[in-house]
């Protein structure tokens, strides 16, 4: 089984961007510990990280052809972006929205995912732990097993 990560704008800067929001976990932390339950679980999983729109929905893209789920961090564009919803609709693999922070507790413009319609859940405000359990989802979803 192949799960694809893809990691938003901005997520890169994680351990020095806003941590009282953030944490101080950065992103290679983070991909070390996906590898970490990759291994554990015995997937195949691929992190990205993009700064641009049309970057993430070439990795969209290409997942939909190349593995059977994807966990996705949109970031900013959680909040704007039709394009990256369309992407999520236009694959036939499954999707799960993942945020480090809790949106739906934070300024009203955020508590608004205009990409997680494109997908079959959200898990947030967890911190590293929101990826590690869209993994842990995701595998469930694909094995037809249920979480
Ligand atoms: C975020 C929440 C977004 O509102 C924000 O723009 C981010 C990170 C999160 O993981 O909590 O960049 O997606």
């Amino acid at each position: 089984m192949r799960i694809s990560v893809i990691h938003g704008p901005n997520l890169n800067l994680l351990g020095v961007r806003e941590p009282e929001i953030y944490g101080r976990v950065t992103l290679e932390e983070i991909d070390a510990r996906i590898g970490e339950l990759a291994r554990e679980l015995g997937l195949e999983v691929e992190t990205c990280q993009h700064n641009s729109e049309g970057e993430i929905i070439d990795a969209i893209q290409r997942a939909g052809v190349q593995a059977d789920g994807i966990a996705i961090n949109p970031a900013g564009y959680t909040h704007t972006s039709v394009a990256i919803h369309d992407a999520l609709k236009a694959v036939a693999i499954p999707a799960i929205e993942v945020h480090l922070s809790n949106i739906l507790a934070r300024e009203d413009w955020r508590q608004r995912s205009m990409t997680a319609p494109g997908c079959v859940g959200v898990i947030g405000g967890l911190g590293a732990d929101s990826y590690l359990l869209a993994i842990r989802g995701l595998r469930a979803l694909i094995e037809g097993v249920g979480a």
